[in-house]
């Protein structure tokens, strides 16, 4: 049984004076405490089960449920655009919720696109509804249709995983999320507020790298693709595949996309049976790729970022920086993790490119242990002063650190019965699981060297990659993300970095820089946090569009060849100024917040730019 041995990885489990010293800045999902939460929580009710819920076994025997959203008027109302929601169950313990929307432009055509947020253990409904999805909620849990959503150009499928993500669950319980630790809390321990899914009490382990999170993502798509034939018949599985993915997702996409591609060869040669998926591109945005490269960025954006904030003093700038190249520092541990990881047979391997730590060290309890050190080391020291000194957000240094942007009412909506209803499901939603976010923490995934060698292996094999950052966001910031790009080693690495930046533009307006060369692409987007497609909505579709259609993308006037590059300075040079920060407390910030989060909603309303190229021909 796969599951079993998938579910029965050793967990570590830290203990709760450990939970209680963890520092709630460092997290990869958005967690505002500004916005007012649990507008029912006088009135207690536990979600009724979904009634007519449709559902049908595949082929290959996994059980698909599902409901309609669009037909009780949820998110995608556009007319002719069809909308799945529900579960994917894979086996007794692992219950996958998905949500499947039609291309608004050509469903038969167009291709398929994975998104998944990152966290780990946040869930991708965080960018269904925050970022790209086809509604956006607002304050009074009213939803108005996205003109950015990326189902504008491809199909969409949005994922809750690993399992215990999102509504993505192993058991449910009543009980309640604890507000503090963002954990589920039983009837015991505190009142119950709602029913929320558990990880099976059984077999205690968990999905706790992001290799496992790979094979139970190829398990989980088998899955779906077996049955998308049932579900829509206009959608056949035969078709382009991409994945976009942002932050954790820097380790996730290049992974997942790797992982696939070896059991599609797996699939060629009659060694496994599947659904061959059929690359064509990886989007990563605002990602955590590799820490080893990206960690010294933390110290350098806080004080020299393109806003000319200072967010800290040089003491704290001094102290970050020395954290991570002194001895025994960030960079020291990292590589005693990968020490420590080539003592077992098998542990530390050399792929076509780069080293992976495998399952064989991951799994084993004093190899994770000195693995999750480092990456405590790295976040405590190197990334944490700017949460306890600079006031500032974490995903947007331009805001204060109680950051209203981006509002999350959709998880009050996912709260509402009618709603849970209409997407047949019977549990409470939470945005993201800190069981699970512990689970990879204890095994050091944060800091493995695997997703920079996946990502040299996938750009090898001749897939389009695209990755972009927001240049306000701190915790995944473009500083890291542009070292990245420079230091991947593969067939072309020299012709890229020898291809300058040229302006990213769209409908006559300048988002952000790129540097691309083939089918590899660097986009710094301009005035966007860490949840581009937020903040940049039109900026974001255009990159996603451009690179699913092989358009070049500082324009998208032209097809891309295999030299086809951007030419201009070598390093993005865009300056932009900040205004002075409210105090983020108090009615002044109160004001502050609903004049941002309002001038941000205006972005969704503003018609889309006219201004099209005229040499693009390959769709009506
Ligand atoms: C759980 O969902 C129900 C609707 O099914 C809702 O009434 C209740 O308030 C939710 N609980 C929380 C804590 O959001
Ligand atoms: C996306 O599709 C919707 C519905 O078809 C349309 O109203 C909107 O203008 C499109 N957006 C763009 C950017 O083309
Ligand atoms: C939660 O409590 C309600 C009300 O007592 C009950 O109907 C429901 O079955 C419980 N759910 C679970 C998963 O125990
Ligand atoms: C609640 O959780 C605690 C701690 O894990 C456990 O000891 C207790 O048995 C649980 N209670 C119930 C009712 O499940
Ligand atoms: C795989 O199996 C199919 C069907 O049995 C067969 O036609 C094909 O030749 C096999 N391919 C290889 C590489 O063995
Ligand atoms: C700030 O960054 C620029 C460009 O990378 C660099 O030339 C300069 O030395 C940096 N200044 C400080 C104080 O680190
Ligand atoms: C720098 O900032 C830290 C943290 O706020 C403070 O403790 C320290 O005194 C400051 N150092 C100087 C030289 O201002
Ligand atoms: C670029 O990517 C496409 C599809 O992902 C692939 O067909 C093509 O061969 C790649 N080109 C190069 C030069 O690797
Ligand atoms: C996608 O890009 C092509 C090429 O630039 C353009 O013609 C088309 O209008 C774009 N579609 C959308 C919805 O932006
Ligand atoms: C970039 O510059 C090179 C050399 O000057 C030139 O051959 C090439 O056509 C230019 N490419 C673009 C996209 O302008």
């Amino acid at each position: 049984m796969l599951f079993k041995n998938l579910f029965a990885s050793a967990a570590l489990l830290l203990s709760s004076s450990e939970l209680a010293l963890a520092s709630l800045g460092s997290r990869f999902h958005t967690d505002k405490s500004t916005v007012p939460k649990l507008r029912n929580a006088k009135r207690t009710y536990f979600p009724k089960p979904a009634t007519n819920l449709n559902e049908f076994t595949t082929p290959t025997g996994v059980k698909i449920r599902y409901k309609k959203p669009g037909d009780e008027g949820v998110c995608e109302t556009t007319d002719g655009v069809d909308s799945y929601s529900g579960y994917i169950d894979l086996a007794p313990n692992v219950h996958v919720f998905f949500w499947f929307f039609e291309s608004r432009s050509n469903p038969a055509e167009d291709p398929m696109t994975l998104w998944l947020n990152g966290g780990p253990g946040s869930d991708s409904l965080i960018g269904l509804f925050q970022e790209l999805g086809p509604c956006r909620i607002n304050e009074d849990l009213s939803s108005v249709l996205n003109p950015y959503s990326w189902n504008n150009v491809s199909n969409m499928l949005f994922l809750s995983q690993p399992v215990g993500v999102g509504f993505s669950y192993q058991e449910i319980a009543n009980g309640s999320f604890g507000a503090y630790t963002g954990t589920f809390l039983n009837s015991s321990q505190a009142k119950p507020t709602g029913t929320y899914p558990i990880l099976d009490p059984v077999n205690l382990g968990e999905v706790d790298t992001t290799d496992l999170a790979a094979m139970a993502a190829w398990h989980i798509l088998q899955g779906f693709f077996s049955g998308l034939k049932s579900l829509d018949a206009e959608v056949s599985s035969v078709r382009d595949f991409n994945l976009w993915t942002e932050s954790y997702g820097g380790h996730y996409g290049p992974a997942f996309f790797n992982y696939f591609q070896e059991q599609n060869a797996k699939i060629g040669t009659n060694e496994t049976k599947g659904v061959k998926l059929n690359f064509a591109t990886l989007g990563i945005g605002n990602g955590i790729i590799d820490e080893a490269i990206q960690a010294e960025y933390y110290p350098e954006f806080a004080v020299n970022n393109t806003y000319g904030i200072k967010a800290y003093n040089d003491t704290v700038y001094n102290y970050a920086r020395f954290a991570n190249f002194m001895p025994n520092g960030c960079l020291d541990q990292i590589e005693a993790c990968k020490q420590a990881a080539a003592s077992p047979k098998g542990g530390y391997v050399k792929e076509a490119h780069g080293h992976q730590i495998t399952y064989e060290a991951s799994s084993n309890p004093s190899i994770a242990t000195a693995c999750s050190e480092a990456a405590d080391m790295c976040r405590d020291n190197v990334e944490s002063p700017y949460y306890y000194f600079s006031g500032r957000g974490v995903y947007d240094i331009r805001h204060p650190y109680n950051d209203p942007t981006p509002p999350t009412y959709f998880t009050d909506y996912l709260n509402l019965p009618e709603v849970q209803n209409a997407i047949g499901v019977s549990v409470n939603y939470t945005d993201a699981n800190n069981d699970v976010y512990w689970y990879f923490q204890s095994t050091g995934d944060f800091i493995y060297p695997n997703f920079l060698a996946d990502l040299e292996n996938i750009l090898a094999s001749g897939v389009r990659v695209s990755l972009f950052y927001g240049d306000a966001d701190y915790i995944c910031n473009w500083f890291g993300g542009e070292a990245i790009s420079l230091a991947l080693k593969y067939p072309n690495s020299k012709e890229f970095a020898a291809a300058g930046y040229a302006p990213l533009t769209y409908g006559g307006v300048e988002y952000g820089e790129v540097r691309e060369y083939g089918n590899f692409s660097f986009t710094r987007i301009y005035e966007a946090g860490h949840e581009v497609p937020y903040y940049q909505p039109q900026a974001a579709l255009a990159l996603f569009n451009r690179t699913i259609n092989f358009f070049n993308i500082a324009d998208g006037s032209e097809k891309i060849t295999p030299t086809l590059g951007t030419n201009g300075s070598a390093s993005a040079t865009h300056t932009a100024t900040a205004e002075p920060l409210p105090a983020s407390s108090g009615s002044a910030y109160n004001v502050w917040s609903k004049s941002l989060v309002s001038s941000y909603s205006v972005l969704d309303n503003q018609p889309p730019a006219s201004a099209t190229p005229t040499r693009y021909g390959n769709r009506a």
